[in-house]
């Protein structure tokens, strides 16, 4: 699938990252159809996209988005219980818990369902992009992707996207292209059996397993090396406080 052809982007699960990976694109002007499994999920997911703290309406409030166009990036983002109804589109970004086995069992159910040629890409936070691939066709490998997004979506410009040996240098151009049209600054990262993070959460983790180790030493209170991380190097927030990160408490 080639970066000028995407049209339509399909979003598998309409959470904290769902909602969001699907409202930049529909802000960048595609067709967005996002699928969560009831009625509720998908209404939660419709109100963080217009009404959230990080969606449409407080993006025309906050200067970022001009009303004409959040009106028309609204329209575009529709939502639906059933995976069929993705079968037309032309990449599609899964978004569901972080469980590896249930990744696995629903990118192979997915996989018969939409069109051959449709790009897959998962937003994992870790795992091994080969073993969350495991179930799909030997015909989908190749078009099959990471694109770990940082929270909040709408407002963090990282993106990690993740090739594994059997993805295609067009796939690994157009999910870059792709993100770049969303706003988003891209690097890429060689998908790496036994390893868990990529490069921002392998990194994350890293001086975190250091901060731990610094304050179960007795070197420095937790509070010190957040204030520490939090002024010396910019951060906007550090390891033992207010760190972010998966949750909608952000
Ligand atoms: N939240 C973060 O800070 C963050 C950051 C980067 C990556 N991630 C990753 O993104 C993924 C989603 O995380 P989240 O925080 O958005 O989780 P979330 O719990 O907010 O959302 C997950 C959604 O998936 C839905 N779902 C479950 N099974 C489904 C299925 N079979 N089909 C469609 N939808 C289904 C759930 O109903 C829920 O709405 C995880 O892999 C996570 O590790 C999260």
């Amino acid at each position: 699938m080639r970066f000028e052809d995407v049209k339509t982007i399909g979003v598998l699960g309409g959470g904290v990252m769902g909602g969001g990976i699907g409202q930049v694109f529909a802000i960048a002007g595609y067709d967005v159809l996002i699928r969560d499994i009831n009625d509720e999920a998908i209404q939660a997911t419709h109100n963080a996209v217009v009404e959230g703290k990080w969606g449409i309406k407080r993006a025309v409030e906050r200067g970022k988005l001009e009303f004409d166009h959040a009106l028309v990036a609204i329209d575009k983002v529709k939502l639906t219980t059933e995976v069929k109804d993705l079968a037309q589109c032309d990449i599609v970004i899964e978004a569901i818990p972080e469980k590896l086995e249930l990744k696995q069992q629903v990118w192979g159910e997915v996989d018969s369902v939409i069109k051959p040629e449709a790009i897959f890409a998962s937003n994992t936070s870790g795992f091994v992009i080969a073993e969350v691939a495991a179930n799909v066709s030997a015909a989908r490998k190749p078009l099959f992707v990471g694109m770990h997004y940082s929270n909040p979506v709408p407002t963090m410009k990282m993106l990690e996207v993740i090739y594994t040996p059997d993805t295609t240098e067009e796939t690994i151009d157009t999910a870059k292209r792709l993100g770049e049209k969303t706003g988003k600054v891209v690097s890429l990262v060689r998908d790496t059996p036994g390893t868990y993070g990529f490069l921002l959460n392998r990194i994350f983790g890293a001086a975190r397993r250091e901060a731990m180790a610094i304050a179960e030493q007795g070197i420095a209170t937790k509070e010190d090396i957040d204030k520490a991380m939090i002024t010396g190097r910019n951060w906007p927030s550090a390891f033992f406080g207010s760190r972010g990160g998966i949750g909608k408490e952000w």
